[in-house]
């Protein structure tokens, strides 16, 4: 069992450039898509996708692996008071890139994180991405709903765990979460958290061995 660094192309910077001009989880990607190629995840659930930097990088490891998963962007597609209220034009351009280059793979849920859960199976989702309102009254209200979502040995990304300004509280919730399971973590790009609250295999081990030079590798 190999971790491999991919270096990948992402086709959507072509289709669509504002998505990597505009979002701070960019510097994640080449992690987020070497994690996806690696754990293979048979769905995978986006809370907040916004442009779509994020959600379409995991749509393009599903692409590139050949692999039969789907991938679930939940968003109002409205915008919140952290990242501005914004017009359809955003979403017209999240639809446009999934109809074009991830159709059979991009499952686009248009309603709030909480009309969602009733979409989804209780323990079916793999990777859950919590990046919508970066309250800690939010992020801890959407981590302790989605949780029952999340399958045996799932993972959970937090994004901007190292914010902490701005009234953003997801560094409070990360400070406790990792307390009680095991995890790693990235400062970089205003932080990326990655948990396992539902155990361990040898695939996650082998992350977790890996931490000190995922350091060196993707933050450098
Ligand atoms: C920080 S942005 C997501 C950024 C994106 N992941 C990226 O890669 O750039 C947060 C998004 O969450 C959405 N959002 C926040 N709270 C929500 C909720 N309760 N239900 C649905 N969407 C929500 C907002 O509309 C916004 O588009």
């Amino acid at each position: 069992m190999r971790w491999k660094y991919y270096h990948t192309k992402f086709h959507y910077d072509a289709c669509n450039p504002s998505i990597k001009a505009t979002s701070a989880w960019i510097g994640h990607r080449p992690f987020a898509y070497d994690l996806v190629r690696f754990l293979k995840p048979q769905t995978i659930v986006e809370l907040g996708t916004h442009w779509g930097a994020s959600f379409f990088c995991f749509c393009q490891a599903v692409s590139n692996a050949g692999t039969q998963a789907t991938c679930f962007a939940v968003d109002t597609w409205r915008g919140d008071a952290h990242s501005g209220e914004y017009g359809e034009e955003i979403y017209n351009g999240v639809v446009e890139v999934a109809n074009r280059l991830y159709p059979d793979i991009a499952i686009l849920i248009r309603n709030t994180f909480d009309h969602a859960l009733d979409l989804i199976e209780d323990g079916s989702v793999h990777l859950l991405h919590i990046d919508g309102f970066h309250t800690l009254e939010a992020v801890t209200y959407d981590f302790q709903s989605w949780l029952p979502k999340l399958a045996e040995h799932g993972v959970v990304l937090f994004h901007d765990i190292a914010v902490k300004e701005h009234g953003f509280g997801v560094y409070q919730l990360w400070e406790e979460l990792k307390k009680h399971h095991p995890s790693l973590e990235f400062q970089h790009s205003s932080g990326l958290g990655v948990l396992f609250p539902k155990g361990t295999n040898k695939s996650i081990n082998k992350i977790l061995s890996l931490k000190e030079e995922f350091q060196a590798i993707y933050t450098g």
